[in-house]
C-alpha cells in the first residue's frame, strides 16, 4: 500500500483509528510541548541511536539512516538558528521530531518510529537530560564548597560560640562551621552520583510495554547513548520513574542543608548575634523603614526548599497507584523534575555567590564566646583531671555557674578563692583551663574542632576539590 491509499491524521502520531476530532481543551490539557520541548535534544539522541539501531536490525538501509540522522541532526541546527522552527501546535516533543523529521526526509521519516513507542522513547530521553542535569548539579555543589574552604580560610583561626538548642554550648572555630556544611555537600555530591548510577541505564528497546519486536542490538544502541546498561524488563522500564524520585529527593537533601546553612547566616547576621556581614550585593532594603538591609539572598534559598519537597510529595502521590505498565499521569513527572532542577540550580548559584559576600565579624563572635559560660565543660573536664568522677564535678561546675549568674560575673572572673569555696581542688591552673585557646586545642580527636584537627580537614577539603 502507498500512502495515497492510506488515510493519515495530519494532527496526531494516533490518528487511524479516530473518526471524531479531540475536543480542542482536552487537546490543550493533554499536550505536554509546553514544557517537554526542554528534551528536544535528548530526544533527538535517543533517535539518532534508535535509527542506528533499526539499521542493524535491516529496517533500515544505511543510506536510510544516513539521511534520518544526518535531518535529525539538521533539525538541532534549525531550531538554534531560528526559534520559531520550535512553533509547531503538536501534542508532545516527540511528535514534533516526527514531524519535523517527515517535513525534512519525507516518507522515510515515517520508519523511524519501527519498534519504539513514545513510552520507551520518553523514558530514554529523560534519563539522558536528568544525567546530564546531575552532572551540572554536581559541579554547583563543589563550587559551594570552594566558597565554603575560602570562606573557612578568610578567617582562619577565628571562634564562634556553638549552639546547641540555639543556646550557647562551647565555643568552635569558624572554619570548623564551613567544614560542617562541606560535609553534608560532599555526602549530597555521593547521593547524586549514585543516583546517577541508577539513571544512566537504558529503556530503549522496550517498546510499548512488550518489548520491541525487532532485532535491534540493544546493547550498541546504549553503547552509542553512554548509558550503562539495558533495562532488564520492558514493563518495568516504561513505567518506573524511581529515578525521577530519586533525584527529586536528593535534590530535597541538598536543599536541607542550603536552607540549614542560611537559617545559620540569617541568625548571624542579625544584629542580635552581629557575626556576619553581607555585603550589598546579596541584600535588599525596605521599601518602607530605610535603616533596614534584608538578607534575602538567604531567606529565598530557606523557602526554596519547601518547593523541592514538594515535587517530591506529587511524584511519590502520583506513582503509588498506577497499574502496570505507562499511564499517561506520569506525564506530570516532567514538571516536578524541571523546576526541581531549575531551583535546585539557582539556588547553588546564589548560594555560593553568598558565600563570596560574606564576612565574619571576627571580634564580635569571639566576645560572644567568651561570655555565657561556655567554658563550663572545660573546668568540669578540668575537675577530672583532678581525680574527682565526672557527674561530681558536672554538679559543682553547675554550683560555680549559679554563683558566678548571682555575681555577674564568668567562671574565669571568678577568683580562685571564691571557686575553691565551692571546690577545694581548684588552683591557679584554672584560668589557663578556662581559656577558649585550651578549650578548641583539647578537642582533638578526629572531627573536633581543635585548631590542628580542622587545618587537616581543610586540607582534606582542597583536596577533593582538587580531584
Ligand atoms: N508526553 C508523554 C509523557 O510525557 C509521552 C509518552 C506518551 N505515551 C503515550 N502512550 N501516550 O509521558
Amino acid at each position: 500500500m502507498t500512502d495515497q491509499n492510506i488515510r493519515e491524521s495530519k494532527d496526531q502520531l494516533w490518528g487511524g483509528r479516530f473518526t471524531g476530532k479531540p475536543d480542542e481543551r482536552f487537546a490543550e490539557f493533554n499536550r505536554s510541548f509546553g514544557f517537554d520541548i526542554r528534551l528536544f535534544e535528548a530526544d533527538i539522541r535517543g533517535s539518532i541511536a534508535h535509527a542506528n539501531g533499526l539499521t542493524g536490525a535491516g529496517v533500515l538501509s544505511s543510506e536510510e539512516a544516513a539521511s534520518v540522522t544526518g535531518a535529525l541532526r539538521t533539525m538541532l541546527e534549525l531550531a538554534g538558528n531560528d526559534p520559531a522552527y520550535m512553533l509547531l501546535d503538536v501534542e508532545d516533543v516527540h511528535s514534533f521530531i516526527e514531524t519535523r523529521l517527515i517535513e525534512l526526509v519525507g516518507d522515510l521519516g515515517k520508519k523511524v518510529h519501527t519498534g519504539r513507542s513514545r513510552n520507551d522513547q520518553v523514558a530514554t530521553a529523560f534519563r539522558l537530560w536528568m544525567r546530564d542535569e546531575t552532572d551540572a548539579l554536581i559541579g554547583k555543589v563543589r563550587n559551594v564548597q570552594s566558597a565554603l574552604v575560602v570562606l573557612a580560610e578568610k578567617h582562619r583561626s577565628a571562634v564562634i560560640p556553638g549552639y546547641t538548642h540555639l543556646q550557647r554550648a562551647q565555643p568552635v572555630l569558624w572554619a570548623h562551621w564551613c567544614l560542617a556544611y562541606f560535609e553534608m555537600f560532599e555526602r549530597d555530591i555521593e547521593r547524586l552520583a549514585d543516583a546517577r548510577r541508577r539513571t544512566n541505564v537504558m529503556p530503549l528497546g522496550s517498546a510499548a510495554l512488550a518489548g520491541t519486536a525487532y532485532p535491534i542490538d540493544r546493547e550498541s544502541v546504549a553503547q552509542e547513548l553512554g548509558f550503562e546498561g539495558v533495562s532488564r524488563n520492558s514493563l518495568d522500564a516504561v513505567s518506573d520513574r524511581d529515578f525521577a524520585v530519586e533525584f527529586v529527593s536528593v535534590c530535597s537533601m541538598v536543599m536541607v542543608h542550603l536552607s540549614r546553612m542560611a537559617e545559620d547566616l540569617i541568625l548571624y547576621c542579625s544584629q542580635e548575634f552581629g557575626f556576619v556581614k553581607l555585603s550589598d550585593a546579596v541584600s535588599t532594603g525596605s521599601s518602607l523603614m530605610p535603616q533596614k538591609k534584608n538578607p534575602d539572598a538567604l531567606e529565598l534559598l530557606r523557602g526554596k526548599a519547601g518547593r523541592v519537597f514538594g515535587h517530591q510529595m506529587a511524584l511519590l502521590a502520583m506513582m503509588k497507584g498506577l497499574p502496570l505498565a505507562y499511564n499517561k499521569d506520569m506525564q506530570e513527572d516532567k514538571e516536578a523534575v524541571f523546576d526541581t532542577a531549575d531551583s535546585v540550580s539557582i539556588c547553588l548559584d546564589v548560594a555560593e555567590i553568598t558565600l563570596n559576600n560574606s564576612t565574619l565579624n571576627e571580634q564580635k563572635a569571639r566576645e560572644v564566646a567568651g561570655k555565657g559560660y561556655l567554658n563550663a565543660t572545660e573546668l568540669a573536664d578540668y575537675l577530672v583531671k583532678k581525680n574527682i568522677p565526672f557527674r561530681t564535678a558536672h554538679d559543682a561546675v553547675g554550683r560555680l555557674v549559679l554563683a558566678g549568674l548571682e555575681k555577674g560575673k564568668e567562671l574565669n572572673e571568678l577568683s580562685v578563692s571564691e571557686m575553691q569555696t565551692v571546690v577545694p581542688e581548684i588552683s591557679e591552673d584554672v584560668y589557663e583551663a578556662l581559656s577558649i585557646e585550651s578549650s578548641l586545642r583539647s578537642k582533638s580527636a578526629i572531627g573536633g574542632t581543635s585548631p590542628v584537627r580542622v587545618g587537616e580537614e581543610l586540607e582534606a577539603a582542597k583536596k577533593k576539590l582538587e580531584s
